[in-house]
């Protein structure tokens, strides 16, 4: 179990059945009285000033002192403050950001597994991209500027933590809508907690980019794309970096990943760009992959999406 290559899953026979959730065992999950809320409460106040999580756990739950995700909450979130999050290895590294799989519940009560996309505050970052995503987004607070500007470490987890709200903000927007986006079920300093998008057995969905559908997966894929992209422009917004690489497809089905630089379509200077370059840049891929021109119609698209976002 969980002894998965994760940076190069094996490519996966394309399913048309619905997503399914992730939830390990039971899902329901019972109520507690005031009187044992209370007593859960004391014990996870001790146990914060004690740094030995219990049996072999790697933690306790941080859900109740970081940003809950949206509601109505799925009904496999796992709330209880006596639940314990372990560390169950690494799904991928990256400049920006790993992400990790982590296992969180009660000893006998359901067990959920999670991706924790944790944002680096190191000198590994890209700079460059910070300094395009805080412009125009003046910190009130000199403090904090100078740090930012002096890249004090204090500064380096600001600007970690600020990619972090940006994407959980991201992603709560779009699951309220209706997207295919893992549910974001907190965030907690510089550590985004989401849906995990796999097998129960730890196996992450593969990206899009690693699969060679058949000529009707491939039509079908390119389908649920543009009901994708209709729903987020919608909304107003486009995902600024989108590829083949933020895709994930699981049992046949799309989920959009790594949202941290969604764009406001209308409000962004640039927006009309980002979202025709995150057109192009994905249409391209499954342009390689043989789908006519002609279906994909990148033109009449980028036109219908505009004028959507335009509302
Ligand atoms: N919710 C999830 N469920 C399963 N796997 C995930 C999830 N989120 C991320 N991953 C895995 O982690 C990888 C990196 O995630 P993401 O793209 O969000 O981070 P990133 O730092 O931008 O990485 P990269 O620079 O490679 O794009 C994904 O390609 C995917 O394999
Ligand atoms: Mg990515």
């Amino acid at each position: 179990m969980y002894e998965h290559d994760y940076d190069q899953p094996e490519q996966l026979p394309m399913r048309r059945s619905r997503r399914t959730k992730n939830s390990v065992g039971p899902s329901r999950r019972g109520r507690l009285t005031e009187r044992e809320k209370a007593r859960l409460a004391r014990v996870r106040e001790e146990a914060y000033s004690d740094p030995v999580a219990p049996d072999g756990a790697d933690r306790w739950s941080t859900w109740d002192r970081a940003d809950q995700g949206p509601v109505p909450r799925p009904d496999w979130v796992v709330t209880e403050l006596a639940a314990v999050d372990h560390e169950l290895g690494v799904l991928k590294t990256g400049k920006e950001a790993d992400v990790h799989l982590l296992r969180r519940g009660l000893p006998d009560g359901p067990q959920v597994l999670l991706a924790a996309k944790r944002y680096r505050s190191s000198d590994r970052r890209d700079f460059h991209r910070d300094a395009a995503y805080l412009e125009g987004r003046r910190m009130r607070r000199s403090r904090e500027m100078r740090a930012i500007e002096h890249r004090t470490s204090f500064g380096r987890n600001l600007i970690a933590e600020q990619w972090a709200v940006a994407e959980f903000g991201a992603l709560s927007a779009l699951w309220s809508l209706g997207a295919p986006v893992p549910y974001p079920v907190q965030r907690d300093g510089t550590e985004l907690l989401m849906e995990f998008i796999g097998s129960p057995d730890g196996a992450a969905a593969p990206r899009l980019a690693q699969l060679r559908p058949d000529p009707d997966e491939l039509h079908e894929l390119w389908l649920q794309l543009v009901a994708l992209l209709d729903l987020t422009a919608s909304a107003g917004l486009a995902h600024g970096d989108l590829s083949a690489y933020n895709l994930l497809v699981h049992d046949g089905q799309l989920v959009l990943i790594d949202l941290p630089q969604i764009v406001d379509v209308v409000a962004n200077p640039n927006g009309e760009y980002f979202l025709q370059r995150d057109v192009r840049n994905v249409a391209e891929w499954f342009h390689r992959r043989g789908l006519p021109e002609s279906i994909t119609d990148v033109d009449g698209l980028i036109a219908d999406l505009l004028t959507v976002a335009r509302g």
